[in-house]
């Protein structure tokens, strides 16, 4: 049986992981695609079989179309526009991370979320990675301690494609929110600030900054040290990262791709009474399932039970605040606040 109508927005290089999952359930129907360019869309609807509606204007989509979810997978530049506009037409959205572009931008979505009452899911498909549940599980038991310093890296041969290649920080305002989600995820904190140095290394394809060394410091006390190059030349990590998990009384180490390997104390210091420590391992699933397939299933299964999915943009906020208080840490060259509310403005950066 039908119960999503759905107006997708964008049919660039991402829509296939979407398509994939929506075109498999029988609870789904894509009324139309909005597409500046409708040469994209064309060649999804040949691949999928799909029969709907173009357009290149959502407006015009908006008003001769009776859908209830839009899925925005356009550039992050418009995301609120997008986003803004199903909300107020009295839409649910799904759409790609990162959430906006700027903190005025923020707030606007925040504020149509609110006046509103639709949902607006932000996709953050690291999360359903099998190892990350794990590590979450592992955490939990206790047997390691509270997490106390996080440390991630990505080095990747990063070429994007499309307008995140222009940007004055192109890793910074596309990609690593994918990391900065992950760490808050991980250890289940909240952002407070951050120190983000941020560079051009010599030779990079990229005309803005593509590399940075920062530290961000968590609500838990916790801090987080991320460092990472889109233009890595070889040696590189998983597009995941290379996460170090240090606990009160052990260490959880994962490179981001194979098994995740920790060790642990009864008792924190028992290395210096000569007492040796536990280890384990837990395995990579011989079975990789695909995360957009895993975030999908759950942003349905939100959407149809009232659930708020852990990547609700009230929680996707303090992700997105990571990285635009990181772009005005690297403009201004110092330390910046993060300040969430759950009132205008949502998003203060000081
Ligand atoms: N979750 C992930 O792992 C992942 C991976 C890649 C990209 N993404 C995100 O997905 C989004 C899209 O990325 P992409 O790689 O598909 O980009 P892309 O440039 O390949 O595609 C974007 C598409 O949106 C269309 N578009 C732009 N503005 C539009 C508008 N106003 N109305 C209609 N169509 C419009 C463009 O014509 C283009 O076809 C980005 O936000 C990106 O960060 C996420």
């Amino acid at each position: 049986m039908i119960k999503h109508n759905i107006i997708f927005v964008g049919c660039g290089a991402i829509a296939y992981r979407w398509l994939d999952h929506i075109t498999k359930r029988d609870d789904c129907k894509i009324l139309a695609i909005v597409e500046k360019n409708p040469a994209n869309a064309k060649r999804y609807m040949d691949k999928y079989g799909i029969e709907c509606n173009v357009y290149e204007d959502m407006d015009e989509a908006l008003a001769k179309e009776k859908g209830d979810l839009l899925i925005d997978l356009t550039f992050v530049t418009v995301h609120s526009s997008v986003v803004t506009k199903a909300l107020r037409a009295g839409y649910d959205v799904f759409g790609e991370k990162p959430m906006a572009f700027t903190v005025d931008q923020v707030n606007d979505i925040m504020q149509a979320v609110k006046e509103t009452g639709k949902h607006y899911f932000v996709m953050q498909n690291r999360r359903f990675i099998d190892q990350v549940k794990k590590i979450k599980e592992l955490l939990a038991t206790g047997i390691c301690g509270a997490p106390v310093y996080l440390t991630g890296e990505i080095f990747v041969p990063a070429d994007m494609g499309s307008i995140r290649n222009d940007f004055k920080y192109p890793q910074l305002q596309d990609n690593n929110i994918h990391s900065f989600d992950l760490a808050r995820y991980l250890v289940d904190g909240k952002p407070k600030s951050v120190h983000y140095h941020s560079f051009r290394p010599k030779g990079s394809m990229y005309t803005g900054d593509s590399a940075c060394d920062a530290v961000f410091e968590f609500d838990n006390d916790l801090v987080y040290s991320f460092r990472g190059y889109n233009g890595a030349e070889a040696c590189w990590t998983s597009w995941d990262n290379v996460w170090r998990i240090v606990c009160e009384k052990g260490t959880i180490c994962w490179d981001g791709e194979g098994d995740v390997k920790y060790q642990y104390f009864d008792e924190a210091g028992d290395i210096y009474r000569g007492k040796g420590f536990h280890e384990g391992v837990i395995k990579k699933p011989d079975v990789v399932r695909d995360q957009h397939d895993g975030a999908l299933e759950d942003l349905f299964d939100a959407l149809e039970t009232g659930r708020k999915p852990g990547t609700d943009c009230t929680d996707n906020i303090y992700s997105i605040a990571m990285v635009l208080a990181s772009v005005k840490s690297a403009d201004e060259h110092r330390k910046v606040e993060i300040i969430v509310n759950d009132t205008y403005p949502y998003l203060t950066l000081k």
